[in-house]
């Protein structure tokens, strides 16, 4: 096959032609209150090239990532290994996808996966994190023979109807009904989960260690607690690790911080990507696999076209390699603790600063009511509007004054999140709590910029109502 001379499309020429449309384009044919948000925000910043932890605009600016695209840049941008694995996959021109056949990379993935959780054995790979967690709740029902999932108050599993029908926020179900029947408990909350497997028909309870909403971990001693309930009821533990796994919390799967704890079920996604090649994967144990795919009839009654593709295969198995070779996991834990030390410190400091929490990478900064007069009436203006709207005081400046990306941890919330790249180190964790410190002063200040922000905020919000 001939492969140089003109071939109608240049997508560098494209980029070069049309880039500077994207905001209208995404206006016209794509989610419009995106950039509607963005602009409103003063978020609607051009960014030309990106590496690691850090974006850079067409100025040479450089901004830090303290989002890394809610989680999925693991590895920071384009590290080198998983980009060049990708360039290898593609040269390789494999007979990938055939269907009739087996590939040697998925089974190699899989095998390096379950590495981490000795106690499973097989891997369902499809193409996101919701497509994983409707993986494990069919996986549940089916392998169980019952049908309801219980699932806890302010848990986030994806947006798919399976996914939803174990939301716990009503802002993302409220419209989509009727979904299916299952079970909100609160985390933490043991005397429910007994009472609820009491009625005989539960397949499971699915769980993220550490919500991303809000950043809470479960109580100590919950999930193995859970566990052991679960399985004398015969049901299962799902652990949904599509956040929080590979490396985030600062041990391989956040499960782990736990001794005993050992889902029948984990779902990942996110960072096994490399931030290239969407990917999720239902890892098990093998009495459920062997039920779903109890005969040969039964061969494709759980699949997707794309599932093991070849580029996400590689993907993954690179961003494992560098995961071992590099100690990603241990750098998160160093770093995390660094980084939460630091911040923990402050709260003395600043009487709007409430709480930091969290482990490894994966931080929650609360906000809540401050005790002096003068800032009291201000903070009561901005609850009376709407809840949240001091935490997007703070990541607003962040970004506009100090080039730091972040995000308000959820609808309603006084909550910021950082999960950064795994990779930042101490230099990260300097320039994030030097910008931090001077936004806080600046509130604390009572007047100036970003009070006057805060009441645009509030008119927006009253006007949206
Ligand atoms: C814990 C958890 N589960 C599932 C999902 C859904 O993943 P995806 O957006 O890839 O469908 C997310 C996404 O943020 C998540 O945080």
């Amino acid at each position: 096959m001939k492969d140089d001379g003109p071939t109608g499309f240049d997508l560098a020429r494209l980029l070069a032609e049309r880039g500077a449309e994207r905001y209208e384009l995404h206006t016209r044919h794509l989610n419009h209150q995106l950039p509607r948000m963005l602009r409103t925000l003063g978020f609607d910043k051009v960014y030309e090239r990106a590496e690691g932890a850090y974006f850079w605009d067409a100025d040479g600016n450089d901004y830090l990532d303290m989002l890394a695209g809610f989680g999925v840049m693991g590895l920071g941008r384009h590290h080198p290994v998983v980009r060049k694995a990708l360039h290898d996959v593609l040269d390789a021109s494999l007979a990938d996808l055939t269907r009739f056949d087996c590939q040697p990379l998925p089974g190699l993935l899989a095998e390096r996966l379950l590495a981490h959780s000795p106690h499973l054995d097989r891997v369902f790979f499809g193409n996101s994190g919701t497509e994983a967690v409707e993986t494990a709740l069919k996986f549940a029902r089916y392998a169980t023979g019952r049908r309801r999932i219980l699932y806890c108050t302010h848990a986030f599993h994806g947006l798919t109807t399976g996914s939803l029908s174990v939301n716990g926020e009503s802002g993302f179900r409220d419209g989509f009904a009727p979904l299916l029947p299952d079970t909100e408990i609160a985390l933490g909350d043991l005397d429910a989960l007994r009472r609820e497997l009491k009625r005989g028909d539960v397949a499971g309870l699915v769980v993220e260690p550490i919500q991303g909403k809000g950043v809470h971990a479960a109580p100590p001693g919950f999930l193995r607690a859970a566990q052991e309930l679960l399985h004398r009821h015969k049901a299962v533990l799902i652990a949904d690790e599509v956040q929080t796994g590979l490396g985030r919390t600062g041990d391989f799967y956040a499960y782990q911080h736990e001794e005993g704890v050992e889902p029948d079920l984990v779902c990942v996604a996110k960072a096994l990507s490399g931030g290239y090649v969407p990917v999720g994967a239902t890892l098990g144990k093998d009495w459920i696999f062997k039920r779903v795919y109890s005969s040969m009839d039964r061969v494709l009654v759980h699949s997707a076209s794309f599932g093991s593709n070849a580029q996400a295969m590689a993907a993954g198995l690179a961003v494992l390699a560098v995961m071992e070779d590099e100690e990603t996991v241990a750098n998160a834990r160093r770093t995390g603790d660094l980084l939460r030390e630091r911040l923990a410190a402050l709260v003395g400091r600043y009487e709007l600063l409430h709480e930091v929490r969290g482990r490894g990478l994966m931080i929650g900064i609360e906000f809540g009511r401050p005790s002096s007069l003068k800032l009291r009436s201000r903070w009561t203006m901005l609850q009376a509007a709407r809840k949240g709207l001091f935490a997007q005081m703070v990541v607003v400046p962040l970004l506009q004054r100090h080039r730091i990306l972040t995000q308000v941890s959820g609808d309603h919330l006084e909550v910021i999140k950082l999960i950064p790249p795994l990779v930042i180190g101490e230099r990260e964790v300097d320039r994030f709590v030097t910008a931090f410190s001077a936004v806080m002063d600046d509130a604390h200040d009572g007047g100036g910029l970003m009070w006057d922000f805060g009441r645009t905020l509030v008119k927006q919000a009253v006007a949206n109502r």
